[in-house]
């Protein structure tokens, strides 16, 4: 038995900058990390939950006081800004506490789309071509790019499907311009616009270090009636809206052999390259049989109904077992790391 301590951010009142409603997947931690503190104390261990709030010293001293010998660390961020993913990590390295999941370096990278996807081409993964339009700049036309219309526009670092909706598919110049500055005005950030890559969407969660290993594949179904098959904030998080009913996540996805590996190898490899840790979630989407990696969440939602969970409950890992493989891993790192000389 070991005291473990469960740490996730309190999102404040109002956020900084997005649409209002984006405090629904914000708010989402606080019930996540509920969820793991009882499977810690259902495997026997003494856990305590110590949110970060507003002022980061009384988080530090609330922590200092508990001395748990590791922290499972479900920070997306710190109050409200999501850019701050990393320091989380950071600052439990600089308190000398093994943690949970994946280090700064690998959070601040994938937390933006644009060097995560430089990378990724760097090494001959597969990713849409992109242009980054920076906030003032102007918007470029066809003849500074050779993109192919439609494109799609979402904000350089967000999550969760913030900032995506039906407009951020963009079919010619004038949409191209108004959504860039919706993404410059409401996210304060650059906008990405990369190719929209018009197939199937496909989930493929990473589990493991060496070696890591790829879970049963999930699709993302979009369902007749859809105005355009994406994963909107609205389909994500809002659970009466029409567009919820017809995003339908399916895992295993029924997917041929070939293509099956073909994703799971080019994710398996994007984890590996991020130096993605413990567990991690790829986005890819489909077409021609080629799989293009859109994203790489390394700090993926592992809430009992999260993706994540449902990935491994398909491979016959019940959500204890997922809890107490990845406790064993920070575990087994804390060792590495933490030996005597
Ligand atoms: N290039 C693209 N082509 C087609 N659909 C895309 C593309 N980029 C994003 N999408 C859609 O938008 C959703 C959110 O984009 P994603 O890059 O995964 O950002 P996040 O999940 O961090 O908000 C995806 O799940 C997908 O449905
Ligand atoms: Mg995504």
């Amino acid at each position: 038995m070991m005291k473990i301590a469960v740490c996730y951010n309190e999102v404040p009142p109002r956020l900084r900058k997005g649409e209002a409603a984006d405090r629904i997947s914000e708010a989402g931690s606080a019930s996540e990390a509920q969820a793991v503190s009882r499977v810690l104390k259902a495997l026997g261990h003494e856990s305590v939950l110590v949110p970060v709030g507003a002022d980061i010293a009384t988080f530090i001293s609330a922590l200092r006081k508990e001395k748990p010998t590791l922290v499972f660390n479900l920070c997306e961020g710190f109050w409200g800004d999501s850019s701050k993913e990393m320091h989380m990590a950071a600052l439990l390295e600089l308190l000398d506490i093994p943690y949970t999941g994946s280090g700064p370096l690998c959070l601040g990278l994938t937390q933006d789309k644009a060097r995560t996807k430089d990378l990724l081409a760097r090494h001959q993964l597969p990713t849409p071509p992109y242009l980054l339009v920076e906030p003032g700049a102007p918007c470029p036309s066809s003849r500074d790019h050779n993109l192919a219309y439609p494109l799609m526009v979402k904000p350089r670092s967000e999550d969760a499907s913030l900032g995506i909706t039906a407009d951020s598919i963009v079919a010619d110049a004038a949409a191209l311009a108004a959504r860039v500055t919706y993404i410059h005005i409401t996210y304060r950030q650059a906008a990405l616009v990369e190719e929209f890559i018009d197939g199937r969407e496909i989930n493929a969660a990473i589990f493991g270090n060496t070696p890591a290993e790829s879970l049963p594949l999930a699709e993302i179904e979009f369902r007749p009636g859809l105005l355009h098959p994406i994963v909107t904030y609205d389909g994500k998080w809002l659970e009466e809206s029409s567009e919820y009913r017809q995003t339908v996540p399916v895992c295993p996805a029924l997917l041929d052999t070939r293509t099956e590996q073909r994703i799971k190898d080019v994710a398996l490899s994007a984890y590996q390259l991020l130096n993605c840790r413990d567990y991690a979630r790829v986005d890819i989407r489909l077409r021609d049989g080629q799989p293009y990696i859109l994203e790489i969440n390394a700090n993926p939602d592992i809430s009992p109904d999260a993706g994540l969970t449902r990935a491994a409950s398909a491979a016959g890992y019940s959500y204890p077992q997922v809890i107490a493989s990845i406790l064993t891993m920070a575990l087994t790192r804390k060792e590495l790391t933490h030996a005597q000389p």
